[in-house]
């Protein structure tokens, strides 16, 4: 079954076919972030006018990519929700659009659900139930995969995701948006044990997340070394703050796979791409016998392929939509 898929939940135009869920016949990603870089961060409005503008060029690149016409997909994917209710509404319309012409069935997509289907792209045999990570710049949530289309949401973050953190932290530390990549670069040269930085529980629920108290330090450090005329080490602050925001993911990761017994380990979403968190866990999980899954950093940030992923699962489940649909910019999973 080969899907054209669409997404444009926040600030990239992207299309893709994709057959059987896993086989990628094309992949296009238009991003705007040059764009909304000068703002340190996405410009909704913005957002929406370069979705509009893109979206016609993206889809028709993904099909000549494929080699087929409209008329040679099976169905249309599109993400519906949640993210920036402009965006979506670009992506959803145009959907609802091709479908209309073309009579074929119109399949809406949730934005982690696609996330986590990044993983089958390049782990086909990789099948549910799973324990999986996701973490991008709005989203942070340790989810039990019961089934393809059947998710349990067991610790999320109290404040800022994970990726927000990254882009913030960053940002206070004089790197571009978005900041979560320069932040993983500048690691590398880094120390980091230099800088000592809190790692927040929240009490009475070991797997949810607070990273809003490591971001203040984060700016707290920077603000009182300004004040004092010293200088900060960019990239000791850089590894100190990685450090503390992957062991604070893996703590609650792994606590969660101990206690609900999931020896299948998948990572999700941009921060998944972070090279400290992917080298931690690896080792972590293979010192107690657990699987660890990861899609390629291509497929961890925003992308069309992993909606078209997670389209043959909805679709084989019968979640199939029509022209009453709309996008929404926040449901549960
Ligand atoms: O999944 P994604 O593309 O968009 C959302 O759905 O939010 O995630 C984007 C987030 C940004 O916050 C970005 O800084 C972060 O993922 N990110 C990273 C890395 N690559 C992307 N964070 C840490 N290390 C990276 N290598
Ligand atoms: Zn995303």
């Amino acid at each position: 079954m080969k899907i054209l898929a669409i997404e444009s939940s926040c600030d990239e135009t992207a299309a893709a076919v994709v057959e059987d869920g896993h086989r990628v016949l094309s992949s296009i990603i238009d991003s705007q972030v040059q764009e909304h870089k000068i703002y340190g961060g996405v410009v909704p409005e913005i957002a929406s006018r370069r979705h509009c503008e893109a979206v016609d060029g993206v889809v028709t690149s993904a099909l000549t990519e494929a080699g087929l016409s409209l008329e040679e997909v099976d169905a249309v994917a599109v993400t519906a929700y949640p993210g920036l209710i402009g965006a979506l509404l670009v992506g959803v319309n145009y959907a609802k659009g091709l479908c209309l012409g073309s009579g074929k069935p119109l399949i809406p997509v949730h934005h982690i659900r696609s996330h986590i289907a990044a993983n089958y792209i390049e782990h086909p045999e990789l099948t549910p139930p799973f324990l999986c990570l996701v973490a991008s710049g709005g989203h942070s949530h340790i989810i039990e995969v019961r089934d393809y289309t059947d998710f349990h949401i067991i610790g999320r973050t109290r404040d800022d995701a994970a990726g927000e953190a990254f882009d913030k932290a960053a940002r206070a530390m004089g790197f571009p948006y978005p900041g979560g990549i320069y932040i993983d670069k500048a690691s590398r040269a880094g120390n980091p044990d230099a800088y000592k930085l809190p790692r927040p529980k929240v009490e009475g629920c070991p797997y949810d997340f607070s990273f809003s108290g490591l971001k203040t330090a984060v700016i707290n450090l920077i603000h009182n070394c300004a004040q004092k005329g010293e200088e900060f080490n960019r990239d000791d602050l850089a590894a100190s703050f990685q450090k503390a925001v992957v062991e604070i993911l893996s703590d609650r990761l792994l606590l969660a796979a101990k206690e609900l017994h999931h020896k299948q380990i998948v990572l999700a979403g941009g921060v998944s791409a972070n090279s400290g968190l992917r080298t931690h866990l690896k080792k972590e999980c293979a010192a107690r016998g657990y699987t660890l899954t990861v899609p390629s950093p291509i497929y961890c940030t925003d992308n069309a392929v992993m909606v078209g992923a997670q389209a043959y699962h909805e679709f084989l489940a019968g979640n199939v939509a029509d022209m009453s649909l709309n996008a929404c910019a926040s449901l549960p999973i």
